[in-house]
């Protein structure tokens, strides 16, 4: 006998993503429309953005609830119920506001739309959104690589874990189960649109969907939807993570998390967290120490004077940031004035380097300044002690030479520096050759 739920799924002709079970194939390859189709679609967004049913990963309706959002009562009613019934009862139960319906919570659903906007534009296109009391709808084209089923993953388990925070509990958050279905044409786009859009309408949230400040028509950036009119506040900060969640984030999940960061003050000031930059599978990973002004307003380490010099050191030994290299700092936030980050801040923002080797497993790594030789060695030393050795971070080899700021200022010292880079290269072909003895 089928189940309710793929009964549920058949009749509202949804695939279930199973991705949580691993199994992607679940959804369907996009159905190409014509190009004067795609050219009907230019009236229904307005970011600039190009709906294209012929993209790559296609055009998904999708949509998420509260793990309380459906009771056993309701589902056991529905399924006693005629099936061509019951979607809509599905949309009255939802709409009707079952459960907690925490996403009521302007601070909740604040989470969930600054984890919606963090990758809009970059990993997605979303043509529109609405977080209900206890759902989420999207209308979402997929970009480049990323899979519908990572972007739902990653978004759940992030808004998950900092909702729970927040509410003080434990548990399933949302339901295992997402739903959705890959959009065919441009009716098809429009009536998903209007459904998302007129959503808070038809349950009674709004006379309209600009008046509903945690959808897409009523939103606007930067304010918190504190109500559905009126009132505008700052968006809220989120509580940090443990270092043991930060231990278990993938790579989205981890840059997320470094972005809402507030672990320490300097979030307070940053413009943007600067998280990192190069391949995330590289062998060659540089530390430095912190963000200064122009990271912190590019979002990128080392884009200054002294990340000039960076990339020169790199190219003297055939490296290229964003090739075979990966360039991170101890600390991700830009400390004021230029100082060096304290110890506190370190000690704050060492999961999210640990977590960034961890997950690229470098082959070697070259700290750049004291502050990043002391953060990944664990003692305090000069770095003229430690130059020309292999030392060790938790079994990754380990070579230390001078910040590139400094040698900026100390011309004597490059010479130093240039002796470093040389031993770095030696020491990581004898790596490779050992490597490759052994297989
Ligand atoms: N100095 C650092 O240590 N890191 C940067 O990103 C820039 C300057």
């Amino acid at each position: 006998m089928k189940s309710l739920s793929q009964e549920w799924l058949a009749e509202l002709n949804l695939s279930p993503l199973w991705r949580q079970r691993g199994v992607a194939d679940e959804v369907v390859a996009p159905a190409s429309l014509p190009a004067t189709q795609n050219n009907h679609l230019q009236g229904v967004h307005n970011r600039g953005y190009l709906p294209h049913l012929k993209a790559e990963g296609g055009i998904y309706f999708l949509t998420f609830r509260l793990a309380d959002s459906l009771p056993q009562s309701a589902l056991d009613e529905l399924e006693r119920s005629a099936p061509e019934t019951r979607s809509k009862q599905i949309e009255t139960y939802l709409d009707a506001g079952h459960g907690e319906c925490c996403l009521r919570k302007p601070e909740i659903a604040q989470i969930v739309i600054q984890a919606l906007k963090q990758f809009e534009g970059e990993r997605y296109v979303l043509h529109d959104w609405v977080v209900m009391p206890n759902h989420v709808h999207l209308v979402i084209e997929p970009r480049g690589a990323h899979a519908l089923s990572d972007i739902l993953h990653s978004l759940k388990f992030y808004t998950a874990t900092e909702a729970n925070r927040s509410l003080d509990r434990h548990g399933a958050f949302w339901q295992h189960e997402s739903y959705d279905r890959l959009i065919r044409g441009q009716e098809e786009f429009d009536r998903c649109v209007q459904y998302v859009r007129q959503n808070p309408v038809r349950a009674n949230l709004a006379e309209a969907p600009e008046q509903y400040a945690f959808g897409c028509a009523g939103y606007v950036a930067g304010r918190d939807a504190g109500a559905t009119t009126g009132e505008v506040v700052a968006p809220a900060s989120l509580p940090a993570l443990t270092p043991d969640q930060i231990a278990q984030l993938d790579w989205p999940q981890l840059k997320q998390a470094a972005a809402t960061c507030t672990a320490c003050a300097l979030h307070a000031q940053r413009t943007q967290a600067v998280f990192g930059v190069g391949d995330e599978q590289a062998d060659w990973l540089f530390v430095g120490e912190a963000p200064g002004a122009e990271e912190d307003q590019q979002g990128e380490p080392f884009v200054g004077q002294a990340g000039k010099l960076l990339d020169n050191m790199l190219a003297s030994i055939e490296l290229k940031r964003g090739e075979k290299a990966y360039i991170a700092n101890v600390v991700k936030c830009r400390p004021p004035d230029n100082r060096n980050p304290d110890a506190a801040e370190v000690l704050a923002c060492a999961p999210y380097l640990d977590r960034q080797i961890a997950l690229m497993q470098p082959k070697l790594i070259v700290a750049l300044g004291k502050v990043a030789a002391v953060r990944l060695l664990g003692k305090d030393a000069t770095i003229a002690s430690l130059r020309g050795q292999v030392l060790d971070y938790h079994g990754t080899p380990l070579i230390i030479t001078y910040h590139p700021a400094y040698l900026l200022r100390s011309l004597t010292d490059k010479a130093r520096a240039w002796e470093d880079l040389c031993f770095a290269r030696q020491t990581f072909r004898g790596l490779m050759n050992q490597a490759n003895a052994t297989i």
